[in-house]
């Protein structure tokens, strides 16, 4: 049998808790390490989720010499800072999104990356899940004609505090770069860069969007019509319209559903395409990065470098236009 990959966790918070849980899942993969800027939490998570060692501090973990890859899940104004470490000590990483908080942070992360020879993902699992992956392969199968419109929503209502990481603008606050990202993201994928992007937001006291609309246009007419807000609990679902019919990715759209729904103009008739999600579905991007180490490559395939990279030009005009800005980092 191959040798499994031993994993760390660097940041023992919310989504570490459930993405250890769905890392479980995979038999070549060992819950090694997790970091925790305070040593009882870090020991505290390792028992609930059965990893071999706690460390009270990242950098200590990092020099860990059974340690193979991390999994970066501090707040989104870290990340940057904390993948470059990781690489520093030569860890595949993948990194929570959004990847950082701007294109040039993101461009210091894959220099570090090729620099030091070490594999470098960015966390978006919604593009390594299979009916995302089903949903691409049936609009460039052609059956529905062209592609013409994608309509994606992600809202919640979050109670305000101004020192949460929701809000505060020092912790990357915002519904953009939090939940906005997706909507964003399966724009990119099945429509690729648009020329042209229009963004409006409603700005909270604390400077950041609560909710945020954006339009997207492409050469060939091509639309995308993007919705996250902080103030109001919305379907979180997906339509892609296309000339003969349309698909739907129902609720919660990024995450496993249990299918998706074609249907085509002509008869009125709706094909049920199930899937079988056990878990939440952050296992398909750790088997993702674990094939492409195995395999030696530096990047994934489903989430390229360029992907990142593109994806992240297109949040920071989006905050271009609606004046959000993270003073430490931009
Ligand atoms: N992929 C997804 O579905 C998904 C879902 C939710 C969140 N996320 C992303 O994951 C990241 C973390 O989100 P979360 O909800 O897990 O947040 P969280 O519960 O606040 O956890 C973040 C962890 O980061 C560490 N940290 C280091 N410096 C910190 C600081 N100055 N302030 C606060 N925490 C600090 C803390 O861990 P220690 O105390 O152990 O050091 C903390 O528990 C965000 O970037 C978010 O976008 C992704």
């Amino acid at each position: 049998m191959t040798k499994k990959i031993n994993w760390g966790i660097l940041g023992a918070g919310k989504i570490a808790g459930k993405f250890a849980t769905d890392l479980a899942t995979l038999t070549d993969a060992n819950l090694y390490a997790v970091a925790s800027r305070t040593l009882a939490k870090a020991e505290g998570f390792a028992k609930e989720y059965h990893f071999e060692k706690a460390f009270g501090n990242y950098e200590e973990m990092l020099t860990d010499p059974e340690l193979d890859a991390v999994y970066v899940a501090t707040p989104h104004v870290f990340h940057c800072q904390h993948t470059l470490l990781c690489l520093t000590h030569k860890k595949a990483v993948i990194c929570e999104k959004p990847f950082a908080i701007n294109t040039k942070e993101v461009k210091q992360m894959i220099a570090k990356a090729k620099e030091t020879d070490t594999f470098l993902m960015d966390a978006l699992w919604t593009l390594c899940l299979p009916h995302i992956l089903k949903t691409k392969e049936i609009v460039e199968s052609g059956q529905l004609g062209k592609l013409i419109s994608v309509k994606a929503d992600f809202g919640f209502v979050a109670d305000f505090n101004p020192n949460s990481r929701l809000f505060d603008r020092d912790l990357g606050g915002g519904s953009l770069l939090d939940i906005g990202i997706y909507p964003a993201l399966l724009a990119l994928f099945l429509l690729g860069k648009p020329k042209k992007i229009t963004a409006a937001a409603l700005m909270g006291q604390t400077k950041v969007d609560e909710e945020c609309a954006v339009f997207l246009e492409y050469e060939d007419g091509q639309t995308a019509n993007l919705h996250s807000t902080l103030l109001a609990q919305t379907p979180i679902e997906a339509y892609v319209y296309c000339e003969k019919g349309y698909i739907h990715i129902p609720p919660r759209f990024h995450e496993g559903v249990a299918g998706i729904t074609i249907l085509r103009y002509e008869n009125l008739a709706a094909t049920f395409i199930p899937f079988d999600y056990q878990v939440l579905g952050y296992q398909y991007e750790a088997a993702e990065m674990m094939r492409c180490m195995r395999e030696g490559k530096l990047e994934s395939d489903l989430v390229p470098h360029q992907f990142s990279l593109d994806l992240m030009e297109l949040l920071d005009e989006i905050r271009g236009q609606i004046g959000l800005i993270y003073p430490r980092h931009d």
